[in-house]
């Protein structure tokens, strides 16, 4: 059959080269799960599948620490920011590496090549004429003796009568907001009244790149229909001069004469993270950033999707010289069980609490990946993250590697035989076939980050190699024609290591286990491996002793992690000690 052949690493290059991003997290608290499904894990997912299809490959993040949010959380607990910020941007990483998130660089907007990158960004777009001044009326609190920025200020959304709307966005319905928009409005640090009153600011001039993006916006074919829809909506309401300056302390200086006192707003410099994370690790950044041959695929929560879909690509037109995003992928919210999240409530699962439960972060990964809201609004629910452990997890692809690699352990000595052609029977050769009908297919939804469906293609790959071996009943086999029964198990095996190098991206460490049971060399995940499958194992293959993959989740085992998953530690406990 066909035999392997290694790439060089120049040959592997010749893909070209992707940009995966996370929206940035704010710092003011710890992820939940609603996170995780939102942003982080779907890049993750299409970052680890770009580096098996052999692209080079960055997936980037970092936290987002400027702006009012995580001044208004420090001020809440009076902790000094920095402390308070170092502590929990700890917090975050630990999550991501529990769950694997496989971030090339992790970084920080307080860090100072961000706040240069940001500066040096700004100046581009100042001189290419992007930027202009204007006077505003802005909210002045008396009881606080300052000028209140949008986050400071809470009140009724505008648009759908939201009682709590942020000053900047209303979370309910995603709708951007200008402070001054808001009904009845009051200071969030004291919910005292607000005066108004004029100040100088300065603005993006969104109104003169609207042609622009609106060209650009109606070319894209990957982006989904939810994401087309809002960033259309804008454009049809009319793009208007965006303030990009605040009176903050925190934040990134305005690198303008007359505007030294003030900050730039937390959305004009946490997309610039992106970029200032790239730096970070790599001396050839720009070449990710404006090379003809680099792609840059955004994953975002919803209420990101504006900011990603006109704000930010507005920023990226304005200077010139960097590519636009080929997919920016908006996700929704996931609720649980029929409600928000919501930590005060105890209504969900808080990351930091997922050590402690003990299960495998693969566990995890598995039925969140079948939650991710892709299309709509998702549920994380208990009974069906049991059932879907224990009958797909479980139940199709683990027993599908336990009873192949069993099989060949108990009754061939660990060895597999490469059949000679003419001896193998028309259901190998289906097999097989199906393994490159499915490859494509998996192939063809991944490109497009149709990651939900792409997984079920997967585990149904898993269910035909369950229905092969139930099919050719290679126990009844083994008595009569031994070498017909080792012929059926290497079939099978050509279809484990496809199967392994298929759902790596999804369970990266569970893969890597299969593949050591396997005794296959390397790993399922090296960048270019998406081309072994469908490959056999070579003439004469010998596999270690099989191990049982995961063991079955009870009901009270559920019981027991919904208590636990659901204490939110509380943010002040983070700095007990
Ligand atoms: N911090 C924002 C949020 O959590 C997301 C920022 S995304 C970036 O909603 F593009 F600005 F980085
Ligand atoms: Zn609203």
């Amino acid at each position: 059959m066909i035999s392997t052949k290694i790439k060089t690493n120049k040959e592997k290059r010749r893909k070209g080269k992707r940009i995966i991003t996370a929206a940035l997290p704010y710092i003011n608290n710890v992820p939940h799960l609603g996170h995780i499904v939102g942003s982080h894990l779907p890049a993750d997912i299409f970052s680890r599948y770009c580096r098996s299809q052999g692209y080079e490959t960055l997936f980037i993040g970092g936290t987002d620490e400027n702006g009012s949010t995580s001044e208004i959380a420090a001020f809440e607990l009076n902790i000094p920011l920095e402390e308070f910020s170092n502590r929990l941007f700890k917090e975050h990483k630990k999550i991501y590496d529990w769950l694997d998130i496989s971030y090339d660089n992790f970084s920080r907007t307080s860090n100072k090549i961000h706040h240069e990158t940001v500066k040096e960004f700004f100046k581009k777009i100042y001189e290419k004429g992007f930027i202009k001044k204007g006077k505003i009326k802005v909210f002045y609190s008396p009881k606080e003796n300052m000028f209140l920025p949008d986050r400071y200020v809470k009140g009724e959304c505008p648009k759908c009568g939201y009682k709590d709307a942020n000053g900047d966005q209303c979370e309910k319905c995603t709708s951007l907001l200008d402070p001054l928009q808001l009904k009845n409005p009051v200071s969030s640090l004291s919910g005292g009244k607000l005066e108004i009153k004029e100040a100088e600011h300065l603005f993006l001039s969104l109104d003169k790149l609207s042609n622009n993006l609106k060209k650009w916006i109606e070319s894209q074919s990957l982006w989904r229909d939810q994401v087309k829809g809002i960033a259309k909506g804008w454009i049809k309401e009319g793009l208007k001069p965006r303030c990009i300056t605040r009176d903050l302390k925190h934040g990134v200086k305005v690198p303008l004469k007359g505007f030294e006192e003030k900050v730039l707003y937390v959305w004009f410099d946490a997309p610039i993270g992106y970029v200032s994370s790239t730096k970070e690790i790599r001396k050839d950044w720009e070449k990710f950033w404006k090379d003809k041959n680099s792609e840059i695929y955004n994953f975002l929560g919803k209420d990101n999707i504006p900011f990603h879909t006109i704000f930010w690509p507005g920023m990226i037109i304005a200077r010139g010289d960097f590519n636009l995003p080929k997919n920016v992928v908006g996700l929704q919210y996931l609720n649980f069980e029929g409600k928000k999240f919501s930590k005060s409530k105890k209504v969900g699962i808080f990351c930091e609490k997922l050590p402690e439960i003990g299960l495998d972060s693969d566990m995890w990964r598995h039925y969140l990946t079948q939650i991710i809201p892709e299309t709509s609004d998702s549920e994380f629910k208990w009974n069906d993250f049991q059932n879907r452990i224990n009958s797909e997890l479980i139940g199709n692809y683990s027993n599908y590697v336990n009873r192949v690699l069993n099989f060949v352990h108990s009754k061939f000595y660990d060895i597999i035989e490469r059949p000679k052609k003419e001896d193998l029977k028309e259901e190998d050769l289906k097999l097989i076939e199906k393994i490159t009908e499915k490859k494509k297919k998996i192939e063809g939804l991944l490109e497009r980050a149709e990651l939900r469906k792409a997984y079920s293609e997967i585990l149904d790959l898993s269910s035909e190699g369950n229905k092969y071996i139930n099919d050719t009943q290679p126990w009844v086999v083994l008595k009569e024609n031994p070498s017909r029964a080792k012929n059926i198990f290497y079939t099978a095996i050509i279809l484990l290591k496809a199967l392994t190098i298929l759902i790596a991206p999804y369970l990266p460490k569970t893969s890597k286990r299969v593949w050591n049971q396997i005794s296959l060399k390397g790993s399922p995940l090296s960048s270019g491996i998406w081309e072994e499958i469908g490959k056999d194992l070579g003439e004469k293959h010998k596999i270690r002793k099989p191990e049982i993959l995961f063991e079955k989740l009870t009901n009270e085992q559920i019981k027991k992690y919904r208590e636990v998953s659901s204490q939110g530690t509380e943010l002040k406990d983070f700095f007990k000690d």
